[in-house]
């Protein structure tokens, strides 16, 4: 710092001189304005603000001159440090809505692109309606039971209580497995229906015994709108001591409650199975029009075909001689057991009108189901 200068001295304070300070203050706005990033915003910001700047310099000098002289030349300082802060600032925040705009340029998400190029598979509606039918049997404490899609002749009727000249066993209703020599029949079967696990369960499992079984069937139909030689069906299977036709009842009531709804009545009509006596067919309520359909004058139920029930599967109680072919003693035990076809409770339940949307893996018909994992 210089020394108290009482004699005016202009020489010596060039630096405050109104053409040098204006110097200074044009280099530093122009080394602002120049600056473009953040980094040389800084630089400018200590060579033109800092303790080193030209202009914090000659501020110090401010005391080096008369006293006379000294606000005017303090006055001519501060504008310049003012004007100075003030393009700082202004760079500053130049430069940041540069940044923001840039950000929003580089970072745009393009909304129309296709987003989902791989997207994720889907377990099919069969598997996950299986799943489901399973879950309100095991929460009556069911367990679940599988046996073999290939099956042996006699797990599918012989056990079941099928005589020998069954039409069900002729070539036309069931696909017979042949002999690798190609010499007649081989005593193996696509399992016809789900039956043979009851037997499978019974042989193998400790009684009392409550298990439901869901799987593949193959029966000989031409494909159409409502058939096809390959379904699913599910099973439930109850032997203890005791069990009564009501029992069998609560067990669909139940189902249909937690398939359909609550509050749908359940029909029981005659009907003929070899493996259950007395045997039945099981009807429900139509869960769409609850019986209006049925009224005069009423608009049609497409679901019932106006009918007010539609029929869901088959039940009856264990009949004594399937029982005793798989050991068990009907006189101290009782069983009962229905069967649904899981297609048709999908179609039924979601308002599929062709069994083929089911099997042609078509995903624009399963991802409608949602992509349950
Ligand atoms: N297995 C029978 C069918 O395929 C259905 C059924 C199962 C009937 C259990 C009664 C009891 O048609």
């Amino acid at each position: 710092m210089s020394a108290p200068n009482n004699s005016y001295d202009p020489v010596r304070v060039a630096a405050l001189a109104p053409d040098e300070v204006d110097r200074m203050t044009a280099e530093a706005l122009a080394a602002i304005a120049a600056a473009a990033d953040f980094d040389e915003l800084k630089q400018a910001r200590l060579a033109h603000q800092g303790g080193r700047a030209p202009i914090t310099l000659a501020s110090a000098e401010i005391g080096a001159l008369p006293p006379e002289a000294r606000a005017e030349a303090g006055r001519r300082i501060s504008a310049a440090k003012r004007a100075i802060a003030e393009a700082l600032t202004a760079r500053q925040a130049d430069l940041e809505a540069e940044r923001d705009r840039r950000v929003l340029i580089d970072e745009v998400a393009d909304v129309t692109l296709p987003w989902n190029r791989y997207p994720a598979g889907a377990r099919h509606p069969v598997t996950t309606l299986a799943e489901r039918i399973s879950d309100v049997f095991i929460g009556m404490g069911y367990e679940i039971a599988e046996g073999p899609e290939v099956e042996a002749e006699w797990y599918d009727f012989d056990a079941l209580n099928f005589p020998p000249d069954h039409p069900a066993r002729e070539m036309q209703d069931s696909f017979w497995i042949g002999r690798p020599d190609g010499a007649g029949r081989s005593g193996l079967v696509l399992r016809t229906h789900t039956s043979p696990v009851q037997v499978r369960s019974m042989l193998t499992r400790p009684l009392p015994l409550y298990v439901v079984s869901p799987g593949k069937c193959f029966r000989t139909d031409e494909l159409d709108a409502t058939h096809s030689p390959v379904f699913h069906q599910i099973e439930g299977l109850a032997v203890d001591e005791g069990l009564t036709m009501a029992d069998l009842r609560g067990a669909i009531s139940t189902f249909v409650a937690a398939m359909f709804g609550e509050g749908l009545r359940t029909r029981l009509r005659p009907d003929f199975f070899p493996f259950t006596e007395p045997s039945a067919d099981v009807s429900m309520e139509c869960h769409v029009c609850r019986g209006a359909s049925t009224e005069p004058g009423a608009p049609p139920c497409r679901v019932c075909r106006s009918q007010g029930w539609i029929e869901i599967g088959g039940c009856g109680m264990v009949n004594p001689r399937v029982l005793i072919a798989c050991g068990i003693d009907p006189d101290r035990y009782s069983g009962f057991a229905f069967g649904m076809g899981i297609e048709r409770t999908l179609m039924i339940r979601h308002g599929v009108t062709d069994i083929r949307d089911t099997l042609e893996g078509d995903v624009r018909f399963t991802a409608a189901f949602g992509v349950e994992a």
